[in-house]
């Protein structure tokens, strides 16, 4: 098996005008043009996607010193406020509902233990053929080959017991000490075993808009200071919704028999992440509340814009399976079915 580390990325295909402007300027000055929009989601999602890559990994052939440029920020930041306030307005209800309950912890479990009624770890445990499964790793590969990277920016912006349990939460997910126990590095066996790519954004072209702004929406909350309520409380739903969800996708695995080093991974994860969410909703949002209470309402929208956005994806992949369609997009040149 073989496991491609710091491989560079290569620069994905434009999706529409706006992201075919960003990929031009990329390979240039990072002059972008002023006067293109984004035309559809896929083109908005992948040029702040683009945008927000240049601060990890960026991209072969593009300029480091584009991670600061004046007129990619003034992009990012349009394209942010509209992605935010969207995002804003969809989870007002979530939030309000959850603001019923008492205390942080409790309000963050009302959000996390919201029924889309489309469960995906439940389709792919019982249902998914062996394709259908390889297509979960393939759209969650632009994440988990960087788990949990977008967190770690919001460790200069806590102190005190907050930073203390954020810093426990990531010293697991970054292998605890063992370079081999990476939690990226185990999803990149994953894929591997599977016959999959593994290196960061071999995908990227096949991995649709709404997959992307799970992306995005957690590159928004960790790149801004501002956003250092909504990226913990994102943490917090994110691992308070994956204990269960990981079990039944080792079980589907198991089912579909696939290689060892799939299951492996999210056999990981099924007690990781109970600890974890302890951590991340006491630990970590908790404190943070408590030093700093005008971030709470922040904490519940970045938890509810989780737990909305999987939601989203759960719904589109669940819906174009039991159509008998691919959820991965087609790639260049290639006839769609
Ligand atoms: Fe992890
Ligand atoms: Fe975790």
């Amino acid at each position: 098996m073989c496991v491609r580390e710091g491989a560079a990325v290569i620069l994905p295909e434009p999706r529409g005008p706006l992201s075919a402007d960003v990929v031009r300027a990329l390979r240039a000055d990072g002059e972008v043009r002023r006067d293109v929009e984004a035309t559809d989601e896929e083109d908005f999602h992948l040029s702040l996607w683009l945008l927000y890559e240049l601060h990890y990994r960026s991209f072969e052939g593009v300029d480091d010193s584009l991670e600061w440029s004046p007129p990619l920020l003034a992009l990012r930041r349009a394209l942010e406020e509209q992605f935010e306030a969207e995002l804003r307005g969809a989870c007002a209800p979530l939030v309000a509902r959850a603001e019923q309950a008492d205390g942080v912890p409790d309000q963050l479990a009302a959000i996390a233990s919201f029924d889309s009624g489309t469960s995906l770890p439940l389709f792919l445990q019982r249902e998914a053929t062996r394709d259908q499964y390889l297509e979960f790793l393939v759209q969650r590969s632009l994440y988990h080959l960087k788990e949990s990277d977008p967190q770690a920016w919001a460790l200069p912006r806590l102190d005190g017991p907050a930073k203390v349990a954020l810093a426990e939460l990531q010293y697991d997910e970054f292998g605890g000490g063992r370079p081999e126990r990476l939690h990226s590095r185990l999803f990149a066996e994953a894929l591997a075993a599977a016959g999959l790519e593994s290196s960061f954004g071999a995908y990227v072209n096949r991995v649709p808009s709404y997959t992307l702004a799970v992306n995005n929406a957690m590159s928004l909350f960790g790149l801004h200071r501002r956003l250092r309520g909504a990226a913990m409380g994102h943490l917090a739903a994110f691992e308070m919704t994956s204990s269960l969800p990981c079990r039944r996708l080792l079980q589907g695995a198991d089912r579909l028999e696939l290689p060892e080093a799939v299951g492996h991974y999210f056999d990981e994860h099924v007690e990781a992440d109970a600890v974890h969410e302890h951590l991340a909703s006491r630990g970590i949002c908790g404190a943070l509340v408590g030093a700093e209470p005008d971030l709470q309402s922040d904490v519940l929208f970045g938890a509810a814009a989780c737990v909305h956005l999987d939601a989203v994806v759960a719904e589109r992949m669940v819906d174009a399976w039991t159509h008998g369609q691919s959820t991965l997009l087609a790639e260049a040149g290639e006839n769609v079915a």
